[in-house]
Formats: C-alpha cells, structure tokens, sequence
C-alpha cells in the first residue's frame, strides 16, 4: 500500500511549509467553536448561546448523524435528546471500532450517506472523532478510494453536505480541536494519520461528567497523550505566540490536575479542568504540530498494542534529551512550572525528573521494557520501529530531524531507560 507521507515531494515540502521563518509571514490560527460546562448541553444555562441552536443555524434540514461505540453510546440519548428539542432528526450508529480501522470507517460511511446528515456529531473518545471525520470524507467525497493518499495541502471541499461537530468522552486526544484523523491500517499493522485543514470540527462540546466514568488506567494514558502534544509543541519549530499560550498553560492544569483525576474519578473540578487542558492542548499541536514522541509513539503503539497516550508520553523524556542538544525552548516549560536550576542543564534534568515523578504517581512506566515488552520481542521489530517511526509525519515536524539509525538507538535507550548522550 502507498501512503501520502511517503511520497518524497510531500516530505520536502511539509517541513518547508510549517517553517516559522515562512509561516511568521502569514500565520493562521484555528479552532472550533468551543463549548463547555457541566450544563453545555442541557437547557439550563448561564447565559449565551445555545449549543444545538447555533449548530442549526448551518443545518438547513436539522439531519444529525451521530458516530460512537458502545462506551460512549450511553450517553448518546442524552445528545440525541438536546439536538431533538433543538428540531433536528437524529440517527445513532455505534459501531465505530478502537482505532478506526479503515474498514470500520467505510462502514460508517455507508451509512452516514444512506441517513444523508447536514450534521456529523462523534461522541466517544480519539478513536471515535478521528473515525468520523475519516467517514465525513467518503461521505462528502465519494470519489476518494483511498485514504491513504490524500494529499495534506489541498482542500477536500468538506462542508457542502455536513458540518462536524465534536463531543470528546475522554481527555486526551484533542482530536476535537485538531485537523487530524488517524486511522488504521489493520493489514500492515500501521497508523495512516490523514492531516488537512478541513478536518478541523466546526464545533467542539466539552461535558465534564461525560468523562467522569474514565477508568484510572485510562485517565492516565489519555492525559499523558495530551501532555506529549503539548511539551512537543512548544519546541516544534512551527510553534508561534498563540500556540505556545495553549500549550503552556495546559502543561501547568495537566501537571496540577492529571493526579487528582487519576486518584479520584470524581473530582470534578479535576475533570472539568484536564478536559479544557486536552483540548487546549490539541488546538496547540494543531497548529503547532508535534513531533518525536508521536512519529515513534504511533509506531510503538501500533506494533506492540500499547495505548497511544501511554505509548507517546513514556517516550517524552527521551525525546527531550534528544532535542536538548538543538533547542532550549524546554526553558518556556521550565518558567511554566516554576522549575529553577543555576544553569540550564540544571533546570532541563529537573524537567525531566518532573515528568518521570508524574509518570510514577500515575503508575506507569519509565521504559519499553516495564511496558512488558521481551527483549525477542523488540529485536524482532526494531527495523520496523524504527522505519515507521522516520515515515511517520510527525517527525516532519521534530525541532532535530532523526534518521532510521538515531531513532533506533533512541527506541533502545528508552527500552532500558538510559539517559540520551548523543
Ligand atoms: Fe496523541
């Protein structure tokens, strides 16, 4: 199978394009319209608009189909109800599998066209968002075949049949205020990110008690995902003003809030405040980008089952060594976190000494090895590791680019846990 991210014309050019000394010429900056509270979908409010209302105001026949999967399916009823007293007809599909098989999006698609919506809404987690917007496309782009070549420069078109709204049911992946959907390529056993502007949610619903039921194991993966988008974000050479506003301060709510949402579920003001950090660090990477720790989490997670969030954010410390050598940007982080040192060096290892204390609190592991992973295990896929993480796109985005041989010595070093020196 070709991919887009393989195409070598494409490669030079995305790096070129996301260049701050070309951006900084002409920068944009996206994000959907946000809502979010404890009473963002219901009637009772505050004050201002209401969600369902202002949605119907781009739905001329009010059609909403809504994509989820059979955890977050429980709370569809409630949305359905919201968008039904606002008068839109709804429909439920709730197939949609863990990581968006490509084949479980065809699916969607299929009967998204056959409902015919003038409003898309995925509710559920990462996997869910991305396999809808993935599904949005087929639906409004019958001609498109295969995914995994469209290009990520050149507009779809979307919009002239639905628009697309997002209701995140775990705090994490920021997919809600990103341009990207990954799905998966269960063949060859890889992750096939689709990346273009239109992908951006027009709406963005953000509910606190929809993620209360998170499970602790998952709250700490799904925050450490957003976690590695937004420390990877602030030192992408893509970063600007705005995007480092995001980040930084999700940063400072992750590091305060992840620890009471993963030892009290019910904490709300917890939740409330890491689902904003989620997603304000999604807006962050979506239009700052990430880099390492995602071009080699993707190809961890997906050859030996681990969880994206877990998968991306173990490899955070090691990444940051690695761009330590080229970048001091980790500096803004360290003034977000009040981390103080004599010299630089000694601020950046107090960093990193930060970030592996919150991965011990959330009980998750300094190396690939305390993953579980056997040594015969990862011999056998290191050249595999390692080539997917260069093809990755991710890695266009790195502030120091990373060859399939550094990228192997990098995955070796996190295997045993040493600390990066070259
Ligand atoms: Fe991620």
């Amino acid at each position: 199978m070709t991919y887009w991210f393989t195409d070598a014309a494409v490669k030079d050019r995305l790096p070129l394009s996301g260049a701050s000394a070309i951006r900084g010429m002409s920068i944009s900056f996206s994000m959907p319209r946000l809502f979010m509270g404890p009473n963002a979908l219901s009637e009772v409010r505050g004050g201002g608009a209401n969600v369902f209302e202002t949605v119907g105001l781009k739905c001329a026949q009010r059609r909403a189909f809504v994509v989820t999967d059979e955890h977050a399916g429980r709370y569809a009823n409630r949305v359905c109800a919201a968008m039904q007293r606002r008068r839109f007809t709804t429909e439920v599909w709730d197939k949609a599998q863990p990581e968006a098989p490509l084949e479980n999006v065809r699916e969607c698609a299929e009967a998204m066209s056959k409902f015919g919506p003038d409003a898309i809404v995925a509710l559920g987690g990462g996997s869910v968002i991305d396999g809808a917007k993935a599904a949005w496309i087929l639906y409004e782009r019958p001609d498109i075949t295969d995914l995994a070549t469209v290009p990520p420069l050149r507009p779809f078109g979307l919009r002239e049949k639905a628009v697309f709204v997002a209701i995140p049911t775990t705090s994490g992946t920021g997919s809600d205020c990103t341009a990207v959907a990954v799905v998966s390529d269960t063949e060859a056993k890889r992750k096939i990110p689709i990346v273009n502007g239109d992908l951006l949610p027009d709406f963005a619903i953000l509910v606190p008690d929809l993620v209360s039921g998170m499970p602790p194991h998952l709250t700490a993966g799904t925050g450490l995902d957003a976690l590695a988008h937004s420390m990877d974000c602030v030192t992408s050479p893509m970063t600007n003003d705005f995007t480092d506003a995001m980040a930084l301060r999700a940063i400072q709510m992750i590091f305060k809030y992840l620890p009471r949402a993963y030892h009290d579920g019910a904490d709300h003001e917890a939740r409330l405040r890491m689902h904003i950090a989620a997603s304000m660090a999604g807006v962050a990477f979506g239009n700052g980008g990430v880099a390492l720790t995602h071009s080699m989490g993707h190809s961890l997670g997906k050859l030996f089952a681990i969880h994206h969030g877990i998968a991306v954010g173990i490899l955070i410390p090691y990444a940051f060594q690695y761009y330590s050598t080229v970048t001091d940007k980790y500096l803004d982080i360290c003034d977000a976190l009040n981390i103080r040192g004599d010299t630089d060096e000694e601020r950046f290892a107090g960093l990193i000494e930060k970030v592996r204390a919150l991965f011990t609190e959330l009980d998750v592991p300094l190396t690939l090895k305390g993953l579980g992973i056997s040594e015969k295990d990862f011999e056998d896929n290191i050249d595999k590791l390692a080539l997917y993480s260069v093809e990755d796109p991710s890695a266009f985005q790195s502030p120091r680019s990373a060859t399939q041989e550094q990228c192997e010595k990098l995955f070796r070093y996190a295997y045993e846990g040493k600390d990066v020196d070259f």
